[in-house]
């Protein structure tokens, strides 16, 4: 049996994601990531074009510094600031059919009941269109967010492994 082909939309609710620059094109929107209308309308742009999924990538720190700063990251809003793609879900699941709605959760973000307990109510939401990309975290200042100190990487997988077994 052949594997569908799918098309998924990457996309993350801040300012810059990945391609740079790019909201300064007269016809990008992407400066009005604040706003539930922008997300809704992608949505809905995606859907009617026969995309399968968008998808929301998301990190809950910022990237290494540079040079010893974070200045040069704030002041090109490489991902800063960055809001909680969940949040705006089930309005994007409201105003779609069919279109497939994937965002992004980290281990350390949240207790493993209570993220089953959001993403589970979402997806009845959504009638089973949700998607979650589990990712561990490797950046420290995104522990001290969360008071924790970096985790090693292996144990950040065997922790990753756990909680989507209880999750
Ligand atoms: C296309 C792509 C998208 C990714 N998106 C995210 C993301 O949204 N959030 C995140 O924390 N990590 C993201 N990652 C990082 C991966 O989760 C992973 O940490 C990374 O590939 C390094 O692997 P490692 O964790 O084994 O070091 C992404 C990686 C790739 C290749």
């Amino acid at each position: 049996m052949s594997t569908p082909l799918l098309f998924s939309a990457f996309v993350m609710n801040t300012s810059s994601h990945i391609l740079h620059g790019v909201w300064r094109r007269p016809d990008a929107r992407q400066t009005e990531f604040n706003s539930l209308k922008l997300w809704v309308d992608l949505a809905k742009e995606l859907e009617a074009g026969l995309f399968d999924v968008i998808f929301f990538a998301d990190v809950v720190g910022l990237y290494n510094d540079f040079n010893g700063s974070y200045r040069t990251h704030v002041e090109v809003g490489l991902q800063i600031p960055r809001n909680d793609p969940a949040v705006i879900l089930s309005a994007l699941a409201y105003n779609t059919d069919h279109l497939g709605l994937a965002f992004t959760s980290n281990i350390v973000q949240e207790h493993p009941f209570n993220f089953a307990r959001k993403i589970s109510t979402l997806d009845h939401a959504a009638q089973g269109r949700i998607a979650w990309n589990i990712v561990t975290n490797p950046l420290a200042n995104a522990a001290h967010n969360f008071g924790q100190p970096l985790t090693p990487h292996d144990e950040r997988y065997e922790w990753a492994k756990e909680y989507d077994a209880v999750t």
